[in-house]
């Protein structure tokens, strides 16, 4: 046995090599937007992340030289200003620094007498400001949105079941089903799925022009299902769909889950945050009314990943339905088991990372108000490149833009649909070979649609025109207008 640890020998080489990382990280931050969007990774640093488990250590500097040269340039490229896949946010730098600090103090941020819990605490109450929560209403960071719904989902299901801890669902004389639009994120059936309601149980309702439930159909296919012997508990809404953005009409679905008894759970992933901006207040009101909502910190409040929110209106349900007291884990009137109630009282995670720190920081660094100017500016966006789309005539917009997303495909109207979506996906891939842009993609109505999801504080006006003149040379490129 020896004294040895895991710290430096030399803590002055650690200080440099600490220092030379903050400068490169600095410039990379303040660079992004003179780098191409993305860059494929290449083969020969897929081979070198293949070796075997080293048996010996090495120098820390030539370890971040191996970074630098295999790992670092071949990111994601979600902090570039041109970068609008699937629904991504771009950090900034406060977040970075908060998180390094996180690291440093590294606390399980669940239990005892800390610090963390405290910060934890504060960000929470902030959600529940943001959403219009009240004081005494619980709630969870988590590492995003899929598992703030499965959290809410377990609590709905929990709530409405209430021996179901004991019991599992063998027991429950009635099928339980739930409710959401065919438009809901695929988290909330895999939710559903570990909840042991099961995919066969969910009712997906269908959407109309504008994506949005149709309550009526709701409504009709709940009545359908209590007079068949089914147990309606739960209703999904959407504040903000993946494909296009489209709000349900939240108020209907509040009244629906009154009349009937179910609980109301919306998935805000990313739209619940345009509740900070003004235009946008009155259409989401309604998330008041919800009995918990799931949404991301990571999304359109730019945190570095991973950080998400769920909020529960009751919070004894919350609480009934994960907390359980092992003798490992007593809370003490005095000392480090002393501190709030343990957050293993409320969800399924005993270690946490001190997540709440880099939401901290940027929150206060920023103030709420620059915020909401931030996704004020990128729904502006998305409406000035949708503008920008209709009166071009060989570009096809695919779908209403009520928020930040914006789907549509290059047509100069002369292809079958089969050559379109070729023409439209080998447009996307090429944009993002290019380095010029990433958008992602989705089908709507079996046409492949370019689709533009905006949650970058980073983007201006002009990357918008960068990004359509790519997308018509391409397009041209491609001779769609030859093809018949
Ligand atoms: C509407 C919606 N719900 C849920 C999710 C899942 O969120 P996360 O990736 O943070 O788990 C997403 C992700 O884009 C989303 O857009």
């Amino acid at each position: 046995m020896t004294d040895q640890t895991l710290d430096p020998e030399e803590w002055e080489n650690m200080r440099s090599l600490g220092h030379r990382m903050m400068d490169d990280i600095i410039d990379y931050l303040r660079d992004v937007r003179n780098q191409p969007v993305w860059k494929p990774f290449p083969d020969h640093s897929k081979e070198f992340l293949k070796a075997k488990i080293p048996e010996q250590g090495m120098p820390a500097d030539e370890i971040y030289d191996e970074f630098k040269t295999h790992i670092f340039p071949y990111t994601k490229g979600n902090i570039h200003p041109r970068f609008w896949a699937w629904v991504q946010g771009t950090g900034t730098p406060i977040g970075v620094l908060a998180d390094m600090l996180a690291s440093a103090m590294n606390p399980n941020a669940t239990i005892g007498e800390q610090s963390a819990l405290y910060v934890d605490q504060q960000i929470i109450s902030w959600c529940k400001e943001m959403m219009g929560f009240p004081e005494d209403a619980s709630g969870m960071l988590l590492s995003g949105a899929s598992m703030a719904n499965t959290t809410a989902l377990i609590v709905a299901r929990n709530s409405v079941m209430p021996d179901i801890r004991k019991n599992g669902l063998y027991d429950e004389p009635k099928k339980p089903v739930l409710y959401m639009s065919t438009e809901t994120h695929s988290c909330v059936i895999k939710g559903a799925e570990v909840t042991g309601i099961g995919s066969a149980n969910i009712r997906m309702i269908p959407v109309d022009d504008h994506y949005k439930i149709k309550t009526i159909l709701l409504e009709q296919q709940i009545i359908q299902d209590i007079s068949d012997g089914f147990f309606p508990y739960c209703v999904v809404a959407n504040a903000g769909t993946v494909n296009t953005g489209s709000i349900d009409d939240l108020d209907s679905i509040s009244d629906i889950c009154r009349n009937y008894n179910l609980w109301f759970h919306i998935d805000g992933a990313f739209g619940a945050l345009a509740r900070l901006v003004p235009e946008y207040g009155k259409i989401l009101k309604s998330i008041e009314k919800a009995d918990s909502i799931a949404f991301d910190l990571h999304k359109w409040m730019y945190m570095p990943y991973e950080v998400g929110c769920v909020l529960i209106k009751n919070q004894k349900s919350h609480r009934d339905s994960f907390s359980i007291q092992p003798s490992y884990l007593l809370s003490h009137e005095r000392g480090l088991a002393a501190g709030p109630d343990s957050l293993n009282n409320y969800g399924i995670e005993l270690s946490r990372s001190f997540k709440a720190l880099k939401v901290w920081m940027s929150i206060k660094e920023h103030g709420i108000k620059k915020y909401a100017g931030q996704i004020e500016k990128n729904i502006l966006q998305a409406r000035y490149l949708a503008g920008r789309i209709m009166e071009n005539a060989d570009l096809e917009i695919l779908a209403p833009v009520p928020l930040n997303i914006v789907c549509f495909r290059y047509n100069p109207g002369k292809s079958s649909l089969e050559k379109l979506n070729e023409i439209n996906k080998e447009i996307g891939m090429s944009l993002q070979e290019q380095g010029i842009a990433s958008p992602s993609s989705t089908i709507l109505d079996s046409k492949y649609a370019i689709r533009v999801a905006i949650t970058n504080h980073r983007s201006v006006r002009n990357d918008f025109d960068i990004f359509l003149e790519a997308v018509l040379r391409l397009g041209k490129e491609l001779g769609a207008k030859e093809i018949d």
